[in-house]
């Protein structure tokens, strides 16, 4: 695919992610069911963040990324906002983490490595972190998602803090001057408190 993506396959998954709302085909199940090959190629990496994040397809509330892990560089715990989500291992090993927001602590919950061709399910409000292991060959993952991704919810855990991401940002913590930070606040917020106050309270 050198780069390129392939338009027909994206479009069919962006299908099969819409129907989620009609009927519960899961999301893991049209990702695991993607074609393999022709993929990777079209990741980019940047080594300035714990990846880097490439866009393929977003309209009619779908949104598929790419993205090219740094190696040992986790991102920050983080929900989706309003979106479920799925995430495919396309090469290379991921170390994940769950995390909860329990009685306004960040608790770390259980820790699992995913391998080439395994699918993770990110229902809404789920909080996650992941890391690219170290190896002959990087971390590269395709994300699936349906519904608002914006703002998501980015836990910065030096600060004990939240930070309400807008779409296209990455999951981890953003400069204060960011134009993709749209509020900050004191504590571990859900992305579901910014909807629900909608733009202007966020
Ligand atoms: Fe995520």
């Amino acid at each position: 695919m050198d780069g390129a993506v392939n338009d027909v396959l994206l479009a069919e998954l962006a299908e099969q992610a819409r129907q989620v709302v009609r009927c519960p085909l899961p999301l893991t199940t049209a990702l695991g069911q993607l074609p393999a090959t022709g993929w990777v190629d079209a990741a980019r990496f940047d080594p300035q963040h714990p990846y880097g994040r490439r866009t393929l397809w977003h309209a009619d509330g779908v949104e598929v990324m790419i993205a090219g892990w740094s190696p040992g560089r986790p991102c920050a715990p983080h929900d989706h906002g309003a979106a479920l989500g799925a995430v495919r291992v396309l090469q290379g090993r991921a170390v994940h983490r769950q995390w909860h927001r329990l009685a306004g602590r960040l608790v770390p919950g259980r820790s699992e490595v995913y391998g080439t061709a395994e699918v993770l399910a990110c229902p809404r409000g789920y909080v996650h972190q992941m890391c690219g292991s170290h190896g002959p060959s990087p971390l590269v993952t395709l994300h699936l998602y349906v519904g608002p991704t914006s703002p998501m919810a980015v836990y910065d855990r030096a600060h004990t803090r939240t930070q309400w991401i807008d779409a296209g940002g990455g999951a981890w913590v953003h400069a204060s001057d960011d134009a993709r930070v749209l509020a900050v606040e004191r504590g571990w917020m859900p992305s579901s408190l910014a909807i629900e106050r909608g733009p202007s309270g966020v």
